[in-house]
């Protein structure tokens, strides 16, 4: 496997990319607005499942997708909806249905679990994907794959990615979005370090980020501690 604890001697050309950058801490960051951090105990419960480097891609993989469901519910406590007259069994009555024009873009490859709980929330949506890749030395994010439509017609968009490690892959996935037009984008996570929730709600006060964890920092390596590893590695079996 990869090198991510950040205790490879170092070669003489280049340091490691997080070495003695300063990072914020933990409640710097809790005091950031529209930073929404999951409290329920069920997710605590597939949170802790998912860190265990024991858990097996399968098992790793499944967690994703719940864990993505259990996000969705939680970021689209806002959503618009529209009346609905319907018959129930016994008499006619009005309903509600979510007004639709809603997106979800799964940041290549390690968002397509959480994408996929996504869906089994609400399966209505139109999914956007784009591959971002960091590279391991820079930590910058490149593009190497783009479905985003041309014509727009969604009134949201959720980004889906697990890590948010130093936030470069977020903060160009949304820079990517916000050249399309669309009205309302939020960020749905599992993991953010502080230095990445930081720099994404400096570069986008605009949207809301919901993750289901913030932990301590990132090491030397630009790897999220505690953390879970490499969630692309680990959801599809490439170690
Ligand atoms: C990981 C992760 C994020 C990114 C986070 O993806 O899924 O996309 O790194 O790091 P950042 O906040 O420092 O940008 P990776 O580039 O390893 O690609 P993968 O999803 O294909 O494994
Ligand atoms: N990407 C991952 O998959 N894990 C990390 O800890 C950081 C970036």
């Amino acid at each position: 496997g990869r090198d991510m604890l950040g205790t490879s001697p170092q070669g003489g050309k280049s340091k490691l990319p997080m070495q003695g950058v300063p990072q914020p801490t933990r409640d710097e960051v809790l005091k950031l607005p529209r930073v929404h951090i999951s409290s329920h105990p069920v997710m605590a419960h597939k949170m802790t499942l998912l860190r265990n480097k024991n858990t097996p891609p399968p098992q790793f993989y499944q967690l994703v997708k719940e864990i993505g469901s259990l996000l969705a519910y939680e970021a689209t406590e806002n959503l618009a909806l529209e009346k609905s007259e319907i018959e129930t069994p016994l008499q006619s009555t009005t309903g509600y249905r979510l007004a639709g024009g809603i997106g979800v873009t799964p940041i290549l490859r390690a968002g397509l679990g959480l994408a996929e709980g996504f869906r089994q929330v609400i399966p209505d949506v139109q999914v956007w994907h784009l591959g971002l890749r960091r590279d391991e030395e820079t930590l910058q994010a490149m593009e190497y794959y783009n479905r985003l439509p041309h014509q727009v017609d969604l009134q949201v968009v959720y980004a889906v990615d697990p890590m948010l490690a130093t936030g470069g892959s977020a903060i160009d996935a949304i820079n990517i979005l916000k050249r399309r037009g669309i009205p309302r984008l939020s960020y749905l996570g599992i993991i953010a370090a502080p230095y990445g929730l930081q720099r994404l709600a400096q570069a986008h006060p605009d949207i809301d980020i919901y993750v289901a964890a913030l932990d301590e920092s990132l090491n030397d390596m630009g790897y999220i501690v505690p953390g879970l590893g490499d969630a692309g590695d680990r959801q599809f079996g490439t170690f």
